[in-house]
């Protein structure tokens, strides 16, 4: 079993990717499913399919070639079936607040619902070992990030909050009920999120697993969308999610002579390189710009050649972290692993939100976590063949 997930700011060409994708893994022998997790789904639109099949077959696996299938959820009927219970109760919560009933059910649909019907489809589709391949087009950065603390969030909510509040309730609601006009939760309430949980259980081993799943980002050559990139990349990589590869979508082929795109094309190479030097050991594929929008199963087999030539697209293009976070003696330290390196070959800076590793020619960006960029005193020291780089210590701000 393999998951491929593409994150990426909206509009980058995450679902053409993602399609491009699985038409290769599908044309290469892999029974492979593309599942949509943007509620704004083209899935659809980009593999040109007739709106009325989809509608007749909604939120549901359709074959669409030998070893395809593509699913777009239908969220407002997932969340009816996984949540039934507690959107009622959390509905029914805000009723009484004055709201009026339907823009209660609105505001009852909590953020985070929407993904976790599309989590307990991938457990189901593991646990039956349904499919080779899954690939997830995923909902535009922030969306997703929130998708993949979802397992966290709910462990840490079931072991520390809701045993305790199911027992309190028990207790409470004989005497709550005749002061309060706000309702308890009855114990369907509980048992809905119980059943959710176990529904749920072992996806974050699943998704944390290098081996099973890895992050491709998709990104274009452009200021704004990279930084955004990089930000995602490092949330994933907290996450403890393998990224694979980084996608620059977009490029202008060398083919393009007219002087009007020499700016552009002189913008995108410099992307290019940043691209590296903040990706980097992760490799990074460089997307043409097509003549005309990649559509259908032609469309998508052209943008796969291009992305992956001969390649397996469900390979691992890389297995390691580039680095890695951890808390020793109250400290934070990156740890970042440099073979053969010396000492004295290396310079470590401290640049705004982020900190520049320079080897020789070579510069590698690292984005701080916010809590990390806070920090003044930052103390660096090669220890064997790794880099430290320790915030909180007593140093003087820079020192290799
Ligand atoms: N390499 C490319 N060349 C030409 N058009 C592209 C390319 N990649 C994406 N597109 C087009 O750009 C638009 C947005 O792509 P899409 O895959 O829907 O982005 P996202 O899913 O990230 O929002 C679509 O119309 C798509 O056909
Ligand atoms: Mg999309």
């Amino acid at each position: 079993m393999r998951i491929i997930l593409f994150a990426g700011k909206g509009g980058v060409g995450k679902t053409s990717v993602a399609g491009a994708t699985g038409v290769k893994a599908a044309a290469m022998g892999h029974k492979t499913l593309i599942m949509s997790l943007d509620i704004a789904h083209s899935l659809s639109d980009i593999f040109a399919l007739d709106k009325a099949l989809m509608d007749r077959n909604r939120g549901m696996p359709l074959q669409v070639d030998d070893g395809l299938w593509i699913q777009e959820l239908d969220i407002g009927e997932e969340i009816q079936r996984n949540w039934g219970e507690v959107h009622q109760y959390i509905a029914s919560l805000f009723n009484t607040t004055g709201l009026d009933e339907i823009l209660a059910e609105e505001l009852a649909i909590l953020p985070g619902m929407e993904e976790v019907s599309s989590l307990l489809y991938l457990n189901k589709y593991v646990r039956e070992d349904a499919f080779d391949v899954i690939i997830l087009d995923c909902a535009p950065t922030g969306e997703s990030l929130r998708f993949i603390s979802i397992p966290t969030a709910l462990e840490w909510y079931i072991s520390k909050i809701f045993k305790i509040q199911r027992r309190v309730v028990g207790y409470v609601r004989p005497i709550a009920k005749r002061f309060y006009d706000v309702p308890l939760p009855e114990d369907d309430y509980f048992k809905a999120l119980e059943h959710l949980f176990v529904r749920l259980e072992g996806i974050d081993t699943i998704l944390t697993d290098p081996a099973i799943t890895t992050v491709r980002m998709v990104t274009n050559p452009e200021k704004i969308v990279i930084k955004e990139t990089q930000r995602a990349f490092l949330y994933f990589y907290l996450y403890r999610m393998c990224v694979d590869a980084v996608l620059v979508n977009r490029i202008l082929p060398g083919s393009i002579k007219e002087a009007y795109f020499d700016d552009w094309k002189e913008a995108q190479r410099k992307y290019l390189r940043l691209a590296e030097e903040y990706f980097s050991p992760i490799p990074i594929f460089p997307v043409k710009l097509f003549q005309n929008e990649p559509l259908g199963k032609e469309g998508l087999a052209g943008l796969a050649e291009d992305i992956y030539g001969e390649r397996d697209p469900t390979g691992h293009f890389f297995k390691d972290w580039p680095y890695e976070f951890s808390q020793e003696d109250g400290k934070v330290h990156i740890k970042m692993k440099l073979p053969y390196i010396t000492k004295e070959e290396v310079e470590v800076h401290r640049l705004a939100d982020e900190i520049v590793i320079r080897i020789g020619g070579f510069k590698k960006h690292i984005l701080l976590p916010r809590h990390l960029a806070a920090y003044k005193d930052i103390t660096a020291k090669m220890d064997k063949d790794c880099l430290h780089i320790v915030f909180g210590g007593k140093g003087n701000g820079k020192k290799t």
